[in-house]
């Protein structure tokens, strides 16, 4: 049992987002609300441990130095920047102060889902093909066949996704890359269209004590994978949480994607399958590729990765992305309720997370 530590959540509250002309009213859903900050709060407590809230903007580097805190419970966000979601890391390393969660290159990497998509396939993990526009009137490569799915590069809470989204022909295309670079001014990532079941699977703790970013079967001295990798990963003390569906069957007009409006507005009319109706099998493949995705991506304490399974395809799992800052609001962010699904509660959840990272930075 760790001593009683000095913790400070660092978040960045929807409320005190900056506001600037021309912004789109979906702009800031991926950052806290207040009841998830005072949540997380109470949870550290309970967890036997001093809490504070920081605002994660440019005046938390005098509050941290005013007042050092033993480590930091990192679920900032940030505002502008490419890669905005590694900035506050950056500054608690530089301040040498432990923090949760994972580290600069890893939120820098997985906030750009072109560049995340380029190591899935480096690792053959798989991950619908893809193209990236920095203008409207680049040509389609001749393999990118419609439906296609047009999405900002570098958003979360699917800011920027509605039916819209996909694609059947060239007019639509062009007319979806002008909506994300006018509203999100950033590259567009375009993909194969993936029809079929909406699945995401939570993870808390770690695989090993440094990344190395690779496969995880490496780690065991093999290069293929093994039927005991995945027994190892749970060993080593990572725990993978029941995958979760979306039912998306009721909202036919939305095409049966996971807009902002369902994930915002229409939370709570969403039926979420928790386990995930998926035979043990389908399911252990998904916790290999979530573990496989954690670390090629070199992420640490926690994650959640995001599937579509291809109906027109035995339901093969691809990969969307993964979040390495996954949502913490009671009883409505996804691994809060695949925690729930096998009795762990918010609080539970929250100090997992904060003793994964005690444990890995070796704080006694
Ligand atoms: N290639 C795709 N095919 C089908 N649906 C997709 C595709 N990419 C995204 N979606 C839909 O959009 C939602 C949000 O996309 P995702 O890449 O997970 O971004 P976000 O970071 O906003 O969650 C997904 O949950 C899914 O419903
Ligand atoms: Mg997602």
């Amino acid at each position: 049992m760790p001593r009683r530590l000095k913790v400070a959540l660092l978040a960045n509250l929807k409320k005190n987002a900056p506001k600037f002309p021309g912004m789109s009213e979906d702009y800031w859903d991926d950052l806290d609300s207040e009841t998830t900050v005072e949540a997380i709060l109470g949870a550290i407590r309970q967890g036997g441990h001093e809490a504070m809230f920081y605002e994660g903007d440019s005046a938390l580097p005098g509050k941290l130095s005013a007042n050092r805190p033993d480590i930091c419970f990192n679920i900032c966000e940030s505002h502008f920047g490419d890669s905005r979601e590694a900035q506050v890391p950056a500054l608690l390393e530089m301040l040498r102060i432990p923090y949760t969660h994972s580290k600069v290159l890893t939120l820098a990497l997985c906030l750009d889902k072109p560049m995340t998509k380029r190591v899935l396939n480096w690792h053959e993990l798989p991950t619908p093909a893809f193209q990236t526009f920095e203008r409207v009137d680049e040509p389609l490569d001749d393999d990118m066949k419609f439906p296609l799915f047009v999405k900002p590069s570098r958003e979360g809470t699917s800011v920027g996704i509605s039916e819209k989204s996909i694609v059947n022909n060239e007019q639509e295309l062009r007319e979806q890359l002008k909506e994300v670079f006018e509203r999100y001014k950033q590259t567009a990532l375009v993909e194969h269209y993936i029809a079929g079941r909406e699945v995401t699977v939570g993870v808390v703790g770690n695989i090993a004590g440094f990344s190395a970013r690779r496969l995880p079967m490496r780690l065991y001295g093999t290069k293929r994978r093994t039927p005991g990798d995945l027994d190892d990963i749970r060993a080593g003390g990572m725990l993978f949480l029941p995958p979760m569906e979306v039912d998306l069957k009721p909202f036919e007009g939305s095409d049966q994607i996971y807009t902002n409006r369902l994930k915002t507005e229409l939370a709570e009319q969403l039926t979420y399958l928790c386990p995930a109706p998926l035979k043990p099998e389908q399911i252990e493949e998904l916790n290999w590729l979530t573990a496989a995705v954690f670390r090629v991506c070199g992420c640490y304490d926690v994650a959640r990765v995001d599937f579509r399974l291809d109906e027109t395809d035995n339901y093969k799992p691809y990969v969307l992305e993964i979040n390495p800052l996954p949502g913490l609001a009671p009883g409505i962010s996804d691994i809060v309720i695949e925690a729930a699904a096998i009795h762990i509660g918010h609080a539970e959840l929250v100090n997992r997370i904060l003793d994964a990272a005690i444990r890995r930075h070796g704080i006694q």
